[in-house]
């Protein structure tokens, strides 16, 4: 658990063996109590330490003046007393629905930008992972962000539910994380799914014990670079549903470099977004970056499968312009030519491809509607084929 608070912009005191959060107006204020990830962090003078808050609390936070000096005061002065109120075993106060436990499954591309964004603020997740890791580390346009691991990659490590689970995989990977989320979740528990597709519910919630999936529009493009970091290559933004539950998951993201869109008519742009992510499949079959879109075959191709699935997205419920196309061909014509897509990393690693929820789907719910699709009829296989083999 972590004994996060809700400050913007901020880094951690780490005073009394764990991390408190702390604003960065204090990095500087207090020489060698601000994060120290080698440990060697010193405890000042619990006045001066009041003295600092108070400061911070009138002149950088004032949205957050009451938590932030209340909280840190608190727990700094326990620090220095060696008292424990409200905490676990660990010393740590235990977290609310109000400051909810987090957890993170999958610190790829897309999982390390929000468990950095959620770190930045300081409430780092608990990251949970298949390979190893130190730490996560995201590049931007603001800089660099460390996010210190380790990664677990053993669910018998984990002892207690969490209130909010973010589900960072590859859909082809859901299977593969059965065991971190049922160590990770109760019935209470939300999942979040950051993924792409529109089956995001279907998909997870055989896993959980009657738990709500929340789906979202992961609308950033993130990659993963050879050492293991990853470049957020736009400003992060996810929409999410309107549902009673959405309200955990924007104040979990509140004051992050991630902003958050609410909106009540999801099936739209949750469409829309299937949409451009079925175009980029043809990433896939060319082996080629967006800059391919600057050729007038292959945007005339792009437009005409597009059309094909817009009239899919329709009898799906979503109420999106004749305009929807065009728009997509031209994002892609915006892009930076050496920009790729997910799917088309995931091509030249070798690994399996999202076909399925990215431009099966399109496929599969036309058929079951009596809609003819020719161009995803020639697409969808090449896709699958290209993924699954045989061959
Ligand atoms: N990347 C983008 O720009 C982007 C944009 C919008 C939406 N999306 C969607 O977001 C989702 C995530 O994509 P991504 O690009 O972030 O994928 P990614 O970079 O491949 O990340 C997936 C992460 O999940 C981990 N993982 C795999 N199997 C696991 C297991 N059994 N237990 C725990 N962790 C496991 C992977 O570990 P390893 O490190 O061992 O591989 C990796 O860290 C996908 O649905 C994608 O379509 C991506």
């Amino acid at each position: 658990m972590n004994s996060v608070l809700s400050v913007e912009n901020g880094g951690y005191l780490n005073g009394c063996g764990k991390n408190l959060y702390c604003h960065k107006s204090l990095q500087s204020a207090i020489p060698g109590f601000y994060h120290d990830m080698n440990g060697k962090a010193e405890r000042p003078d619990t006045t001066v330490l009041k003295q600092k808050l108070g400061r911070l609390a009138i002149h950088e936070c004032p949205r957050q003046v009451q938590v932030a000096t209340e909280h840190l005061i608190q727990k700094a002065r326990n620090c220095m007393v060696g008292k424990t109120d409200n905490h676990d075993q660990d010393g740590i106060k235990t977290m609310t629905p109000e400051n909810p436990s987090i957890a993170l499954i999958g610190p790829g591309a897309i999982g390390t930008t929000i468990a950095a964004a959620l770190h930045e603020v300081g409430r780092t997740p608990t990251i949970c992972g298949r390979s190893a890791l130190k730490q996560l580390e995201l590049r931007h346009d603001g800089g660099r962000i460390l996010v210190p691991g380790p990664v677990l990659t053993a669910p018998a490590a984990i002892e207690t539910a969490f209130d909010l689970v973010f589900v960072a995989v590859k859909a082809t990977q859901i299977d593969a994380i059965a065991p971190w989320l049922s160590a990770l979740c109760s019935e209470k528990t939300l999942v979040c799914a950051l993924q792409n597709g529109v089956e995001q519910k279907t998909l997870i919630e055989p896993y959980l014990p009657g738990n709500q999936v929340l789906p979202s529009v992961v609308w950033f493009p993130a990659q993963r670079e050879p050492d293991s970091s990853v470049w957020l290559r736009a400003k992060a933004r996810l929409t999410l549903p309107d549902t009673p539950a959405t309200a955990l998951v924007t104040k979990a993201l509140a004051g992050t470099l991630c902003s958050v869109d609410v909106t009540p008519d999801f099936t739209s742009v949750a469409w829309r977004k299937l949409l451009q992510n079925a175009a980029a499949g043809l990433m896939v079959l060319t082996g080629r970056r967006a800059g391919m879109f600057a050729r007038t075959d292959i945007s005339e191709l792009a437009l005409a499968y597009l059309r094909e699935c817009l009239v899919v997205a329709r009898a799906e419920g979503a109420v999106l312009s004749d305009q929807v196309p065009q728009d997509i061909i031209d994002v892609f014509r915006r892009y930076p030519a050496d920009q790729g897509t997910s799917i088309l990393a995931d091509r030249s690693a070798g690994q399996p491809l999202e076909w399925d929820c990215r431009n099966g789907v399109i496929q599969r719910r036309a058929q079951a509607r009596g809609i003819p699709t020719p161009i995803s009829d020639l697409i969808v296989p090449l896709l699958a084929a290209a993924s699954d083999g045989p061959g």
